[in-house]
């Protein structure tokens, strides 16, 4: 996408905010809500916006985990690493993917397809393992449901239906991290 759409996308949806200081983490959901992540100008529209310093803005948004500061796939399969998923396999699932779809956690593919990450606690741990492909959850996984289900993403290009009948839950990732470098690389 080229800098010029993506301002436009930007400062279309900075219309929605006033430019207060306590909307910087709204304003940060919106973008990368509608960008997948946080391109380089965002920030500097955000900055321009609310006439916070770049850097302090970057300082908020590298402390919580839920951001990105690089492009994802279109199909992102967040594995969950929290206790209840660790003690019923997980880290198998997780081997089993980064095979599968040929990235290590945190990578993209190539062919920006598949982003694969991991997270602490989804809040599932009912229905532990768990993932999260884009906003569903899976549940009571194996490492042979997770392989399918990654060829099966594959090969439609589609989301295929949920394995299990609970409603697909949305969720919100708003885990505090640690202070993260942001990608973006030195100028
Ligand atoms: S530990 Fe995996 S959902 Fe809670």
């Amino acid at each position: 996408m080229s800098a010029s759409k993506t301002t436009a996308i930007i400062d279309k949806l900075l219309c929605d905010f006033s430019p207060e200081r306590s909307n910087i983490i709204p304003i940060l959901q919106a973008v990368q809500g509608r960008m997948g992540y946080l391109p380089r100008e965002a920030i500097e529209r955000i900055s321009d916006y609310t006439k916070i310093p770049e850097a302090e803005i970057l300082g908020v948004a590298s402390f919580y985990a839920q951001f990105r500061f690089k492009p994802v796939g279109k199909h992102i399969f967040t594995v969950c690493r929290g206790t209840a998923c660790h003690v019923r396999g997980s880290a198998r699932i997780l081997r089993e993917l980064e095979k599968e779809i040929g990235v290590k956690s945190g990578e993209t593919t190539d062919d920006m397809l598949f982003s694969l990450e991991t997270v602490a606690c989804l809040g599932s741990c009912a229905l532990a393992p768990v993932m999260v492909i884009d906003k569903t959850v899976y549940g009571s996984l194996t490492t042979t449901k997770a392989k399918a289900l990654a060829n099966s993403f594959r090969k439609k290009g589609k989301k295929p239906k949920p394995p299990q009948k609970t409603k697909p839950k949305k969720i919100i990732l708003n885990l505090p991290g640690r202070v993260r470098g942001t990608d973006y690389g030195t100028d």
